[in-house]
């Protein structure tokens, strides 16, 4: 008697999922929460939709189903979507996955047609499927916000062509530079970064569906069509690798890692030139937060937090490529895996480059400060070297002689413009008066006047390239 009553719960429980036939004892309640991924992975539910909707459509097209199926399918796929974004969609951890709780919400609704849907198909290629138009969404949306930072990082430069700041090297003041100058570095950076994105997209446009679970059809399928209804660019070429390969999800995850480093390196800069010791920077009040004890305090938590939330990418990256280093061909459910750390990714990311554009465009520059620095330090003694240099000193026995001035400077408090024409030519007779001409600032930075130089009107050549650079 008891045996019978298990056996009819057995069966009730059993009759949601689709390997019901092959199976006679139920999933365990754990198990079954272990393997889901409906919790993240519903994420994608647009991108199912749609990928179902091409499928179903190619379907008809190559006459497996007739017209009013697909009606029937494609309606109640678009019912199904509504109901989700309505937030009243059912998820049940019994049906797995987002793909099949979809399908079988399609099968609920409109009966034995929706049955149909899955016909030449298997969660291995619509995965695959989903997951590329879900990043390939995704890059374009990464991409228009990091063209919103880089747009912020132009117009900054601009304004700030001929603001001197001292550069750096080891973190000691090496020679002056225009802060403007500065910023189109970081603006470099993020335009690799931002080419990367755009050259990866390519490898992620491409079509997994029609691989169905890893050999492929027996079904006279039209991959064309439906490549063309989803907009890809390339049908995978072989289908075990289709299923099987998420090294394009890998490529934007180290994509996302290198973007993260650049601004987590971007965000030391702010957070040491926001400091009360260097005060280059004023960072608006709202990116910033207070302290509860310590009334003074202004911290700059945005670029703190970027700078920390690099590790989580980079961590991601270390994942998703572990994930994928064991794996044979073709699917293996360790794939299921990949969802969550892209996803993290993916929304680090965005935010990430949110708060950075509108933090920088919002950025307060404290000038004179950067050009009170630039002048201590000795900032220009290369200059009064390459001076001596056009005067036929060769560079060695030049840089000798600035030394000994600068010694001069340490010893008396004063940096090599402040130094009497009469006590540099006891240095070398070679210094004539318009030496104070290249140990100025102004007349330090103008100097590097080359492609790729600090000089104000280089600055605003390469803004006005860095603009037309990101137009396309
Ligand atoms: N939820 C699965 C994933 O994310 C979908 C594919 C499952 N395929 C399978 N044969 N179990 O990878």
């Amino acid at each position: 008697m008891s045996e019978i009553i298990n056996k009819k719960e057995n069966t009730t429980q059993q009759a949601e999922k689709p390997w019901n036939g092959r199976f006679t004892e139920p999933t365990d309640a754990f198990v079954e929460a272990f393997t889901a991924s409906v919790t993240f992975d519903q994420r994608m539910y647009q991108q199912d939709i749609t990928g179902s909707i091409a499928h179903a459509k190619m379907l008809t097209h190559i006459g497996i189903l007739n017209e009013e199926e697909c009606q029937q399918i494609v309606e109640g796929l678009h019912t199904i979507k509504n109901t989700i974004e309505a937030g009243q969609f059912n998820w049940s951890i019994k049906l797995e996955d987002v793909h099949m709780n979809i399908e079988a919400a399609l099968t609920d609704l409109i009966g034995i047609t929706g049955k149909k849907l899955h016909t030449g198909r298997s969660r291995n290629d619509q995965v695959a499927t989903d997951i590329r138009l879900y990043l390939r969404d995704e890059v374009d949306l990464i991409v228009t916000e990091l063209k919103r930072l880089q747009t912020a990082l132009i117009d900054l430069a601009e304004q700030e062509a001929e603001t001197i700041m001292p550069g750096f090297t080891h973190l000691q003041t090496a020679q002056p530079v225009t802060f403007g100058h500065h910023i189109l570095a970081w603006f470099e950076s993020l335009e690799r970064d931002h080419q990367r994105f755009l050259d990866c997209r390519k490898r992620i446009n491409v079509m997994p569906l029609g691989a169905a679970a890893l050999a492929g059809t027996t079904y006279p399928i039209d991959r064309e069509f439906t490549a063309q209804l989803l907009g890809f660019e390339n049908i995978c070429e072989n289908s075990l690798d289709a299923v099987s390969d998420r090294d394009f999800a890998i490529e934007l995850t180290a994509n996302a890692a290198l973007l993260m480093t650049h601004l987590s390196r971007f965000s030391e800069e702010l957070v040491l030139w926001a400091s009360a010791q260097f005060n280059f920077v004023e960072l608006s009040d709202s990116f910033c937060t207070g302290s509860s004890i310590m009334p003074q305090k202004k911290n700059p938590d945005v670029p703190e937090l970027v700078r920390g939330k690099t590790g989580r990418v980079n961590g991601h990256l270390i994942s998703l490529l572990t994930l994928m280093k064991g794996q044979p061909l073709a699917y293996n459910k360790d794939n299921q895996e990949d969802k969550e750390p892209l996803f993290d990714t993916v929304d680090t990311l965005k935010g990430s480059l949110k708060v950075y554009a509108d933090m920088m465009q919002h950025i307060k520059v404290n000038k004179q400060v950067m050009h009170e620095a630039a002048s201590r330090g000795f900032s220009t003694a290369t200059d009064l070297a390459d001076y001596l240099v056009r005067a036929g000193v060769p560079f060695r026995d030049a840089h000798e002689v600035v030394g000994k001035a600068v010694r001069l400077g340490i010893d008396t408090q004063r940096d090599l413009a402040e130094l009497s024409l009469e006590e540099l030519q006891d240095f070398s007779s070679d210094i004539k008066a318009d030496v104070f001409s290249v140990l100025t600032l102004e007349g330090s930075v103008a100097a590097r006047d080359h492609l790729g130089g600090t000089a104000p009107n280089q600055v605003r050549s390469a803004v006005k390239r860095a603009r037309l650079r990101i137009a396309h």
